[in-house]
């Protein structure tokens, strides 16, 4: 079968963000199942109706918005700010909504959402946030909960989990994201008769 075509959206925008570590760590526990693309989110523009049109929409949120819809699926992987989720992602979140009606982007997308922070809930009210934004908008959010709370050497250098129970946490996790996703996936075009 084809791996699943997975956007990974990392909801910081800090060049050493733990969260882009954990996304890849994550990419790497989904193995050759997935083909996994990081859709950049730090270089939208600030969300505005004047610049919301079919003349003026920005080139990165064109992309943006291409990238979300062509994925069979969306892993967001996000940082905590202030008990929400940070604003470059809403921001983000809030393109891709205006991208067609109802929902845009995100509508009937499959998604799960997980972060981490050195704070000791690791991102867990912020997901809820996201995940009521998410759900709100159509996505189809895995239920089941990952908060990481993150300590120094956590993820090593290659990517790997170092904590064998959080590695088989998030295997688990991931194991049950990509099964839905894969079985919610719209099927490839059939091959046509010779
Ligand atoms: C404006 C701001 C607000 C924050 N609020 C929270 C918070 O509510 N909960 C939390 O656990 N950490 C909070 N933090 C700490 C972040 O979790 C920490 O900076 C983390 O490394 C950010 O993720 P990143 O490394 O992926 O960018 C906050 C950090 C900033 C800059």
């Amino acid at each position: 079968m084809n791996p699943l075509k997975l956007a990974v959206i990392v909801g910081s925008n800090r060049r050493d963000s733990l969260n882009r570590k954990l996304a890849e760590a994550l990419v790497r526990l989904g193995g050759n199942r997935v083909a996994a693309h990081f859709v950049r989110i730090d270089d939208l523009a600030m969300y505005s109706i004047d610049i919301d049109s079919d003349q003026d929409r920005p080139e990165a949120v064109r992309r943006f918005n291409r990238e979300v819809s062509e994925a069979d699926a969306v892993l967001v992987v996000t940082p905590e700010f202030n008990r929400s989720i940070p604003a470059v992602l809403k921001n983000a979140i809030d393109w891709g909504s205006r991208a067609a009606p109802r929902g845009g982007v995100w509508r009937g997308k499959v998604a799960a959402i997980t972060g981490t922070s050195p704070g000791a809930i690791g991102t867990a009210v912020g997901q809820q946030h996201l995940r009521q934004i998410l759900g709100v908008l159509g996505s189809l959010v895995m239920g089941g909960e990952a908060y990481i709370s993150f300590k120094p050497g956590l993820i090593d250098e290659d990517g790997t989990i170092t904590d064998e129970s959080t590695r088989d946490f998030l295997q688990a996790y991931m194991d049950d994201f990509l099964a839905v996703a894969e079985k919610l996936r719209a099927p490839a075009p059939a091959a046509r008769a010779a």
